[in-house]
């Protein structure tokens, strides 16, 4: 099936802690009009830039209409519950995240459209996967039921693919860490309560226990490694909606000694409660010879030039009496 360029691009879930910042990026490369934010949610301040429609993923008719109108050719697909909101709201979890996919899959066949990407998780890994250096090809069994969701989301991708000719892309975030707008509800958001706490408190009590090690990423690795996914030569991908991609791994105690280099009087406490459990079904850390491979993926940022930029972001906004947005 002839797919075309990508030239107009719907991004769901764009109010959220990554859609925030990928909208804000897609439209300095592709033009403001070409790139239509959309979410459950508001608009989220800063990204009034281009156009806007509030809308529910799970909602076929409306998604058809928003994608006819603005002659859409390409959907990122943010809208998800993630893994903590997702085990408290199960149900809502797996209608959100895989009736939402299956929409914009169902679409951009009938439609005929150039690409959906659709990111998945760290937390399609599970029990009997190796926890260290955990390969891309790997026994799937995740205790979440996020997890469950992002493995049918990349069976639905590689399925759609292979049986439609649809070009679904997708990639297995770690947790991600940013200064514009705030985690939605992951395991991970620790990472940024902490940074926002060290400049707000000098203090932070984290929900995971001090040696907990998790893969990381910082947001600009983020947008960096979505942007060169979609923008991949199709020719060259042997994967479809699973690439593993990676940058560092720490504990909390490593991520608090690392904002201590720069506040050395920052204290951190420990109280796990029941996220304990979901980061230690996860990897520590995880292998991304793919990515590497089929699509030149390479991360800039390591554990101490994130806690730099972090720390100088959030403490500029302070200082201007707007650490939150
Ligand atoms: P987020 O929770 O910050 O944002 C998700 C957005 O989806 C929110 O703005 C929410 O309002 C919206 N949404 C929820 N239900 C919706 C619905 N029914 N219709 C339309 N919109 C709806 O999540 P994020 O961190 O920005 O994650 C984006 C994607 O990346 C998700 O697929 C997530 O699973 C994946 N991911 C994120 C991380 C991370 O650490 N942030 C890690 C791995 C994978
Ligand atoms: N950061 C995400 C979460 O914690 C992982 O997908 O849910």
């Amino acid at each position: 099936m002839p797919r075309g360029k990508i030239q107009r691009i719907l991004v769901t879930g764009s109010s959220g802690q990554i859609g925030t910042e990928l909208v804000v990026e897609l439209r300095e490369r592709y033009g403001s009009d070409n790139v239509i934010a959309s979410d459950l949610r508001p608009e989220q301040e800063g990204n009034e830039g281009g156009p806007f429609e509030q809308t529910d993923v799970r909602d076929a008719e409306r998604l058809r209409e928003i994608i006819r109108r603005h002659d859409v050719d390409t959907v990122v697909h943010m809208a998800a519950i993630l893994s903590a909101k997702g085990e408290r709201e199960p149900l809502l979890a797996w209608d959100v995240n895989v009736r939402g996919l299956l929409n914009t899959l169902e679409l951009a066949r009938e439609l005929k459209l150039t690409q959906v990407l659709c990111p998945s998780s760290i937390a399609v890994f599970g029990e009997g996967c190796p926890t260290e250096n955990t390969p891309q090809e790997t026994v799937l069994k995740p205790a979440t039921m996020y997890g469950v969701t992002k493995v049918a989301g990349e069976l639905l991708c590689d399925y759609y693919a292979r049986r439609f000719g649809v070009d679904a892309r997708g990639l297995r975030y770690p947790g991600i860490v940013s200064s514009e707008a705030l985690p939605g509800g992951g395991t991970t958001d620790y990472a940024v309560e902490i940074f926002y706490k060290a400049i707000e408190d000098g203090r932070y009590t984290c929900f995971l226990r001090e040696d907990t090690r998790l893969p990381m990423m910082y947001m600009p690795d983020c947008i960096k490694a979505t942007i060169q996914l979609m923008e991949a030569d199709a020719d060259g991908l042997r994967h479809h909606g699973d690439f593993n991609v990676a940058s560092m791994s720490f504990t909390p105690e490593e991520l608090a000694n690392a904002i201590r280099r720069h506040l050395p009087d920052f204290e951190i406490t420990y109280e796990p409660d029941y996220r304990q459990e979901i980061a230690e079904s996860w990897p520590s850390s995880i292998d991304d010879s793919a990515a590497r491979e089929e699509w030149g993926w390479e991360p800039n940022y390591d554990l101490d030039a994130m806690a730099a930029d972090m720390l100088e972001k959030l403490r500029a906004r302070h200082e201007a009496g707007a650490l939150y947005k």
